[in-house]
């Protein structure tokens, strides 16, 4: 388990990880809903909302998108019950300008999913392994307004297995600053 000695800091943030032993147990609609609402509730720039999810939870769905991914993915993902490709709206709605902020959004709204997810007892992996012409093709979204984001293996994991390497942080000191350098 990992920790953090800031005890204000919920264990929300510490404990969420990415595991790659998903156990098969579908996930309830309801579940699957309530990942998706906690998404959807996400800020975004002029509330575009440009994220699109795009799940598949069918044997013949699954197998599908499972090919999408590259070999190395393949080989743990292909337990999960859940496979989940975000897309971005590449422009907004209502001019049709290119929304740069659009692949931010849906960065957010994947966290969001993330971490309800693990409020319900699930974990979440993300893979940026993946053929995006394939995604483009088993999702039938439309390369010309929407960029792929990302792909998420979705699932319980089995409580009693062992947690793969654990992920360090760069220190706080390598990523935040304050004020103005000269
Ligand atoms: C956008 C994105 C793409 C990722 N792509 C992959 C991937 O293709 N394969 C994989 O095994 N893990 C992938 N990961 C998982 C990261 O390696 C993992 O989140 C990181 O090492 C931190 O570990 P943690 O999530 O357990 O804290 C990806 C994560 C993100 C956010």
């Amino acid at each position: 388990m990992r920790t953090s000695n800031n005890k204000k800091l919920d264990k929300l943030f510490v404990e969420r990880w990415s595991p790659r032993e998903f156990l098969s147990d579908t996930i309830s609609d309801e579940d699957i809903e309530t990942i998706f609402e906690a998404a959807h509730w996400s800020p975004s720039c002029f509330n575009e909302q440009p994220w699109r999810f795009v799940y598949a939870r069918q044997q013949d769905d699954l197998e599908k998108f499972r090919s999408t991914l590259v070999e190395g993915n393949q080989t743990w993902a292909n337990q999960a019950p859940l496979l989940i490709y975000v897309f971005s709206k590449k422009h907004f709605s209502q001019n049709d300008k290119p929304n740069r902020w659009a692949d931010f959004d849906s960065g957010a709204a994947w966290m969001a999913l993330t971490l309800q997810a693990n409020m319900l007892g699930l974990h979440t992996h993300a893979m940026g392994g993946y053929d995006p012409d394939k995604a483009f093709t088993v999702t039938n979204m439309d390369p010309d307004k929407y960029d792929v984001v990302c792909a998420i293996a979705v699932g319980k994991i089995d409580k009693t297995s062992n947690r793969e390497s654990q992920s360090s942080r760069k220190s706080l000191d390598e990523i935040v600053f304050e004020g103005i350098s000269d």
